[in-house]
């Protein structure tokens, strides 16, 4: 695992996985990380690391479905492994167009697939980044593990199942080497302010309403992004190939519960002139709401000793800091002021 292929590096998880890898001292690979740089993609994520490693980062702005751009970095970077993140990952936007969805999660996934296929002599391991929205919802008891039946439904979660399918298929069929995450809720720095904890940070902070979707009693279980990274490296280095892991944190809240404590701690980090908690507004549920997640990562646990580190309440703390002091991504994240200057940078 020399030359990694990083797909959707300048997304939320992705960065956040090239920062771990170059934290560690038993990296010494390079990363080739392509991105094409849609809305969620900011490649200021990685600024600083570009700078520290000129040599062993390399950032290539390219979409997964383009099969001759991605067949040209395979071979001008000897690529021998890869850690595909790229994805359209939310659901509400799955909601309400579904297209892009289908085309880079299954069609990007395949596009890939199709390449190991090809340099199928130099690729140790196609590792692929997928979430526990593939199994569908829980009710109130149980728990998600690698032996659940997929019965996604969202576009969102039906696209990343589709995905999930390929690549098993190409594990049986063309013995590609494999291995397959299935990851509860992320979150920490650098996530794109759509998803519920960012947005409601924001919201919050800004005075704007907290809209939760129906009674908010919908439950997921949420895992400190650094934690989802620890474990998809571990799973790389030591993961038995063809194999399926489940990761997340065992800390299982209900959508009220985590904007509540979004809003103790911003009344604490940054009193505002009344309690955040006056700020919520119970909107229209999402249609397909699933209502509960959540994993058991024994086999993760048991098999390659990953265990989370962070507790959810720390990571939350941590998390509202992060967006606290840096103001200046934010609003250029918001402002669509990065988009601006990636056309100029990446013209093309
Ligand atoms: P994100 O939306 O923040 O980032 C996705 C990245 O992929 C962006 O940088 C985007 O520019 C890039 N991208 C999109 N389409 C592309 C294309 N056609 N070609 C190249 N790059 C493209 O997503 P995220 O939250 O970081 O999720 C990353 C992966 O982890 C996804 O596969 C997602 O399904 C999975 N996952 C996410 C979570 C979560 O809670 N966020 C949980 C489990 C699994
Ligand atoms: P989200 O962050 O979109 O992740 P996912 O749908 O992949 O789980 O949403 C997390 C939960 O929060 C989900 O049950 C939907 C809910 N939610 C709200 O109640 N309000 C919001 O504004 C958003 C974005 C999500």
């Amino acid at each position: 695992m020399h030359n990694i292929l990083v797909t959707g590096g300048c997304g939320f998880i992705g960065a956040n996985f090239i920062r771990y890898l170059f934290s560690r001292n038993d990296f010494t690979g390079r990363v080739i990380n392509v991105d094409r740089l849609t809305y969620a993609g900011n490649p200021e994520n990685l600024t600083d690391i570009a700078s520290a490693f000129p040599d062993r980062y390399r950032f290539v702005k390219a979409d997964i479905c383009d099969r001759e751009a991605m067949e040209k970095t395979f071979d001008a970077n000897g690529v021998d492994t890869i850690c595909h993140f790229a994805a359209e990952s939310h659901v509400d936007r799955s909601i309400v167009g579904p297209d892009d969805f289908v085309r880079t999660n299954i069609l990007g996934t395949f596009t890939l697939l199709e390449l190991c296929r090809k340099f199928s002599r130099q690729i140790e391991l196609f590792h692929h980044v997928s979430t526990d929205e593939v199994f569908g919802s829980l009710g109130e008891t149980g728990h998600f593990t690698e032996k659940t039946p997929y019965d996604p439904s969202s576009p969102y979660s039906a696209s990343k199942a589709a995905s999930d399918h390929l690549v098993m298929a190409y594990a049986r069929t063309y013995k590609i080497p494999v291995t397959l995450s299935n990851c509860s809720n992320n979150y920490g720095p650098y996530q794109f302010p759509e998803k519920l904890i960012p947005l409601m940070i924001l919201n919050g902070l800004e005075g704007k309403p907290l809209p939760v979707y129906g009674d908010g009693r919908n439950i997921r279980d949420w895992l400190y992004v650094e934690d989802h990274c620890a474990a998809v490296w571990r799973i790389m280095q030591q993961g038995r190939r063809g194999e399926c892991y489940c990761i997340g944190g065992r800390s299982e809240r209900t959508n009220l519960q985590v904007v509540h404590d979004i809003c103790n701690i911003l009344d604490e980090e940054a009193p505002g002139p009344e309690s955040r908690r006056k700020l919520i507004s119970f909107v229209k549920d999402r249609p397909g709401h699933d209502l509960r997640y959540a994993i058991d990562c024994t086999k993760l646990e048991t098999e390659l000793g990953w265990k989370p580190q962070e507790h959810f309440e720390s990571g939350l703390r941590k998390t509202v800091r992060w967006y606290l002091r840096h103001p200046q991504w934010v609003e250029r994240v918001r402002s669509g002021e990065y988009q601006k200057w990636i056309e100029t940078h990446y013209a093309g």
